[in-house]
């Protein structure tokens, strides 16, 4: 347990400083007046880099390395593009999880209470699984060395190693072990979501996601083709609880599983490595929002109580462990009682409002620590 954790904060562009803003304030009212958090901005993104050509500094690359975690808004500005035709915002992101090695991508899909599913029927508690999604390897490892000829041939290989896989997978069985089952029966269940039946680094995805499941006899396993894996998470997401997949699998399958439960401003998702964690919500940043007061900030806030989850759970503080719980009850309790719904969930209420309703709906923290 620390004293008091340094927190790195890029706000980035469009909606990001935001929904960032939003999440920083709920944090430190989760946390009382024990300033356990210690936050520093640090600049990255398209909007720095038509200001000064470099979309990730070094210094903010060092900031993020050595802080206790990372906490993002969002990157992006269509059109701001490197010479190759490639995004500038997306620079950040990618290369931290290139260089601190995030190798677990992690996405929660819950449907909140107050929110609409699309899928008809479905209610507060029938879908509550996690993606597992594989960040450091799959098909987009090869981004920036894959084959370009003569503007005639592209190829980009898709990297699958078995030490990738493995820890992949041990992560998500892991992460079920933490988890009470999935909601359809309460089971404690994996899926691997693969393409085994037509590409060789997929059947071996499948080989080894099988021998490592045999370490976890009180967690089922099961197998599912991404492509009927699509139709599966609309006709009976109760059945799942964690999936763990390859890198573009992943990518895919968690924007259709955010649209299950109110779209991507629902969507927290936690990037963690062994050293290392980077939070933000899955949303992009909205430029055609921006500065609006109107962005969802539900996804950043419950990024923001993963993050608090994780560092508790790495140095045993049950104020952080506490205090994510808080955060996930007073989102609970926002949207079930106070109907603080944003205009991408079906309301008209603004991010300061919703961040107002939350800080307010916030229990007092446990005494002991
Ligand atoms: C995501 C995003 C990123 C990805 C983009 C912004 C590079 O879509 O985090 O899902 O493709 O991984
Ligand atoms: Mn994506």
């Amino acid at each position: 347990m620390k004293e008091i954790y340094d927190i790195a904060v890029v706000p980035g562009d469009g909606i990001g400083p935001e929904v960032s803003k939003a999440a920083v304030r709920v944090l430190t009212e989760a946390l009382g007046s024990t300033a356990v958090l210690r936050f520093a901005e640090y600049p990255a993104g398209a909007e720095l880099f038509q200001r000064t050509g470099d979309s990730f500094p070094a210094a903010t690359f060092e900031a993020c390395r050595s802080a206790d975690a990372i906490l993002h808004g969002a990157a992006g500005l269509p059109g701001v593009v490197h010479p190759d035709g490639t995004e500038a915002g997306l620079d950040f992101t990618l290369g931290l999880r290139s260089k601190l090695d995030l190798y677990a991508n992690v996405r929660p899909i819950k449907l909140w209470p107050g929110v609409t599913s699309p899928l008809r029927g479905r209610e507060v508690g029938d879908i509550d699984y996690v993606i597992v999604r594989e960040n450091s390897e799959g098909l987009y490892a090869a981004r920036g060395s894959g084959v370009f000829l003569r503007g005639e041939v592209a190829m980009d290989p898709l990297v699958q190693t078995r030490k990738g896989i493995e820890r992949i997978v041990r992560f998500a069985f892991e992460l079920a072990r933490t988890r009470g089952g999935a909601p359809a029966d309460g089971r404690r269940r994996v899926t691997c979501c693969d393409k085994a039946n037509v590409l060789r680094s997929y059947a071996l995805f499948r080989e080894i996601f099988s021998e490592v499941a045999r370490g976890y006899p009180d967690v089922e396993a099961e197998y599912a083709l991404v492509d009927a894996m699509t139709l599966h998470l609309v006709r009976q997401p109760s059945h799942y609880d964690v999936i763990v997949t390859e890198n573009m699998f992943g990518d895919i399958i968690s924007d259709l599983g955010a649209a299950t439960v109110g779209g991507m401003g629902m969507a927290p998702s936690a990037e963690l490595g062994d050293g290392n964690g980077f939070f933000q919500a899955s949303h992009g940043s909205a430029p055609d929002i921006s500065g609006k007061g109107i962005a969802n900030p539900y996804g950043t806030v419950l990024a923001g109580a993963m993050m608090l989850d994780w560092l508790g759970r790495r140095h045993g503080d049950r104020r952080l462990l506490d205090a994510a719980r808080r955060i996930e009850l007073a989102v609970h309790d926002a949207l079930a009682q106070r109907n603080a719904l944003s205009g991408d969930i079906g309301g008209t209420m603004g991010s300061a409002d919703i961040t107002g309703i939350l800080c307010a709906n916030l229990a007092p923290a446990a005494s002991a620590a």
